[in-house]
């Protein structure tokens, strides 16, 4: 039979052992976010600057798809050719497949020649892909606060850096 002060005193000790637990779990609020400030106020937290690309097309270094089929970001310096509009869009002047080999862009792919809602090839680019930095946009050299363990698995050999949507868009549908 246990007595019932070795019952009290164990179950004191549990308490302790608990609370002494949680204390030593507690954050303060600063503490709570990535930014490590005062969540209530915005007085000291300064936003790291935004660092884009300032090497020139042509000279820049590609950079790798983050999944198969991913838009690729944007490696060049983008300054005097945005924005797009109407009149003038800088990017197909070199991104389009007949001058794109010769100056070395990675040429506008197939898919953007596709009509995707009636599944028909188009003789012109898409003019649902004419304003392309809706999706292909710069990178800024900032260290993320937070590693990404994200790992892409890419079915060809050279799906970091080339895509081929066009041959694999109804992929699992039909
Ligand atoms: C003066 C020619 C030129 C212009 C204008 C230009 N690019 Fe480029 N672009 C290149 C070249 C060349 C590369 C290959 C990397 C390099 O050599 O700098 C490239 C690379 C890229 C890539 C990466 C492709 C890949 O395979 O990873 C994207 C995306 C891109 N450009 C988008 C654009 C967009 C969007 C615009 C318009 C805002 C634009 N480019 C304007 C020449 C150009
Ligand atoms: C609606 C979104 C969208 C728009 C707008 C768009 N793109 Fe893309 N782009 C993509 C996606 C997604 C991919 C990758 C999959 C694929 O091949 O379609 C891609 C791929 C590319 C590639 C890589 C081709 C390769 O062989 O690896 C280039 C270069 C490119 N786009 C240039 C452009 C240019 C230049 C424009 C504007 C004239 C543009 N894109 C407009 C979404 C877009």
């Amino acid at each position: 039979m246990i007595s019932t002060k070795t019952l009290i005193i164990v179950s004191l000790l549990g308490v302790m052992i608990a609370s002494g637990c949680a204390v030593s779990e507690a954050y303060n609020e600063e503490e709570l976010g990535l930014r490590k400030a005062d969540l209530y106020s915005e007085k000291s937290v300064v936003g790291e600057p935004t660092a884009y690309s300032t090497v020139a097309a042509g000279e820049s270094k590609m950079i790798q798809r983050s999944f198969e089929n991913a838009p690729p970001m944007i490696p060049h310096d983008v300054e005097g050719m945005m924005e797009i509009t109407q009149e003038s869009n800088a990017c197909t002047g070199c991104h389009m497949p007949e001058v794109a080999e010769a100056i070395k862009a990675t040429p506008i792919p197939k898919s953007h020649f596709f009509d995707m809602r009636t599944q028909k090839v188009l003789t012109e680019m898409s003019q649902a892909r004419y304003n392309c930095s809706a999706c292909h946009a710069p990178q800024s050299a900032n260290e993320p606060l937070v590693k990404n363990e994200f790992k892409p698995d890419y079915r060809k050999a050279n799906g970091m850096e080339r895509s081929n949507l066009i041959d694999n868009l109804n992929e699992g549908v039909r």
